[in-house]
């Protein structure tokens, strides 16, 4: 764990979702209305199932925050689940009086089979209820507080979807930002947006779903984060774990990453140049295949991640499984389910970019109050400018 860092508790379809975040400095603005702007971002995208009507989530700060600002102790928050009201039951804390049906017929491509042999429960349900991508609803919510943290040092963090099924985005950057924010499916290029939702529709009709990928870009990203020192202080591992742990992503690139096996040692590397007058740096680069990152830490270009989403496991149609109690083949569970979940996927890459960066930049510039953070950054900005 880095200076900054936090943990979530809640269960799917229990009460709600706590998140408890360490090592945020004093004097940060941050506000509930904030969090609730990425939260609903997170809920947007077409393919998404009825269940984001229903939870429309906020995040209430429990500790951490006064008068709006930061006070530099552990910062607590709470998203309740709005579906609690008809789980009360399923999900009770308490012991009920009734026997509650268990799942017994786990879902392929779900951590249902293993969950339930490792933790011994006989039932599917507790392992399902916390394996459920809702629990990324907290973490979203921690992605906005480092992303306000960000923001003060000039950095920001976007992310937009490449491809859906086999739609894939032809469009050349730069991105339109806000082109991806108006867009269903979170895509700028209005042709491949068109193609990504028929396809989402056609899988629907089929009872089937569709993965994906989605691109992440954060800017202003100083020279300097992570090092080459230790293989647990790269930049490009750190972000490639964190990206890695989002539910459904199989695969996750660095700039030119998987492509660039393909290429020759002459074509692979982003050449070095003087840079021009009046920039702040005395160097720049011809192109950003390393996607800002060499040798695990950051060069200064923006960070780009590319992330695989797999196409949901659970199906309107059920794929085949086996009955955990009477050993018979049977139909896999079935619990209302998103058809793609890649637009979403990529808010939650935000969020989890974010909070490496986050952890990286306190890292370099510690501080126990953002005015100390921001001289500490100023004084190495300046030192390492022409
Ligand atoms: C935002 C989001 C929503 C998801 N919604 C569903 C869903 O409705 N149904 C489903 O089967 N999987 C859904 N998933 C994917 C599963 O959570 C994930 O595939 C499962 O937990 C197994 O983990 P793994 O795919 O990382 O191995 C969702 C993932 C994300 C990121």
């Amino acid at each position: 764990m880095g200076q900054f860092c936090f943990v979530t508790a809640g269960e799917s379809h229990g009460k709600g979702l706590v998140a408890i975040v360490e090592g945020m400095v004093a004097g940060l603005p941050v506000s509930e209305e904030e969090i609730a702007r990425d939260l609903k971002r997170r809920q947007a995208g077409y393919g998404r199932s009825s269940r984001m009507d229903i939870e429309q989530d906020t995040a209430e700060l429990i500790s951490g925050i006064r008068h709006g600002t930061t006070i530099g102790s552990p910062i607590s928050l709470l998203i309740w689940n709005r579906v609690w009201e008809d789980w009360q039951e399923t999900m009770s804390i308490a012991p009920v009086d009734k026997e509650v049906e268990p799942v017994t017929s786990p879902r392929p491509g779900h951590a249902d089979l293993a969950g339930v042999i490792k933790y011994g429960t006989g039932d599917i349900r507790p392992i399902l209820e916390r394996a459920s991508a809702r629990e990324t609803a907290a973490r979203v919510a921690v992605g906005a507080i480092a992303r306000r943290f960000l923001e003060e040092l000039s950095m920001a963090v976007h992310s937009h979807t490449v491809s859906i099924g086999n739609c894939c985005v032809k469009q050349k950057k730069p991105v339109d930002w806000r082109q991806v924010e108006n867009s269903p499916v979170r895509c700028a290029d209005a042709e491949a947006e068109k193609a990504m939702m028929a396809a989402i529709d056609e899988a629907k009709a089929e009872g089937d779903t569709l993965g994906g990928a989605f691109e992440l870009i954060a800017t202003g990203v100083p020279v300097g984060l992570g090092s080459h020192v230790q293989w647990n202080r790269r930049l490009d591992g750190r972000i490639a774990q964190a990206i890695m742990s989002i539910n459904a992503v199989k695969g996750v690139e660095i700039g030119a990453g998987f492509s660039l096996g393909n290429m020759k040692g002459s074509q692979a590397q982003d050449i070095i140049e003087p840079s021009s007058e009046g920039t702040p740096f005395l160097w720049r680069r011809a192109t950003n295949q390393a996607g800002g990152i060499e040798g695990g830490i950051s060069n200064g270009q923006p960070v780009v991640v590319r992330a695989a989403v797999k196409p949901i496991a659970t199906l309107g149609r059920p794929l085949p499984s086996v009955d955990l109690h009477t050993g018979k083949t049977t139909e896999a569970h079935y619990e209302r389910s998103d058809i793609c979940i890649v637009p979403a996927a990529g808010v939650i890459g935000e969020a989890m970019l974010a909070i490496v960066l986050t952890n990286a930049m306190l890292e370099k510039f510690g501080g126990d109050h953002l005015k100390e953070t921001l001289a500490n950054y100023h004084n190495y900005i300046g030192s390492v400018s022409s």
